[in-house]
């Protein structure tokens, strides 16, 4: 029998618990954290919202430097488990709600966000492979990579405030050209940023478009 043990790093100054039954923090998506955060400054009031939040640690370190609310969901219970963990860890715990379930069920209709942070997996199965560390429901998108980032994008498309913004992490800018066009056209891409591990992109609603 494997035990897991629990691991700790340091991300972006929070202490960060896990195990390798998540995905390891990646030290590249502290960028993706430090973005969210300065954004934060100048949008609508409300809560954050991360998909696909793992053990939390690029919402949890955006969260840190607002007084705002944190929303972060996971189907996988270890990684809704760790979330809740490092929110208390990062005295979080009274404005962090980590819920259980797939992105597309466990959101309510009228809930809005200014700012939604989204980390779905985006490997092909194919290349799953090349990541033996990682687990797979972690790092695995389907045939192109895309499917629970469509999942996601659908979820910014419903979901954001009417003046918020949307950071989405990808393997590549291909994979922001792909997503987008696969969009209903009420989303736009306004920046992407490449990373040493992925890029992110920065979406906004495409008033008129
Ligand atoms: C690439 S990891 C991101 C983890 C962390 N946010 C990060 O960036 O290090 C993707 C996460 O999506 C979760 N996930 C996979 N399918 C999902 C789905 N349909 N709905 C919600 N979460 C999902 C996995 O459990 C995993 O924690």
């Amino acid at each position: 029998m494997s035990l897991a043990l629990p691991e700790h790093v340091t991300f972006d100054g929070l202490d960060i618990a896990f195990d390798s039954r998540v995905l390891r923090p990646r030290p590249w998506t502290v960028a993706q954290a430090q973005w969210a955060a300065s954004l934060l400054t100048d949008l609508p009031p409300g809560p954050v919202l991360e998909l696909c939040s793992g053990a939390g640690q690029i919402g949890l370190a955006a969260a840190t430097r607002s007084q705002r609310r944190l929303v972060c969901i996971d189907v996988d219970p270890i990684a809704v488990h760790y979330t809740a963990i490092n929110a208390c860890l990062a005295g979080l715990d009274a404005r962090v709600e980590a819920r259980l379930g797939r992105v597309e069920d466990v959101l309510m209709d009228d809930e809005r966000f200014p700012l939604i942070i989204a980390d779905p997996p985006w490997v092909a199965t194919a290349e799953t492979h090349r990541y033996p560390e990682d687990p797979l429901l972690a790092i695995d998108g389907g045939r192109d990579g895309l499917s629970i980032a469509h999942d996601a994008l659908r979820a910014i498309e419903r979901h954001v405030h009417e003046a918020g913004l949307a950071l989405i992490q990808l393997g590549s800018s291909a994979q922001v050209a792909a997503l987008m066009a696969s969009g209903s056209g009420s989303l736009r891409c306004l920046e992407v940023r490449s990373y040493r591990g992925g890029v992110v992109a920065m979406l906004s609603r495409a008033f008129g478009g």
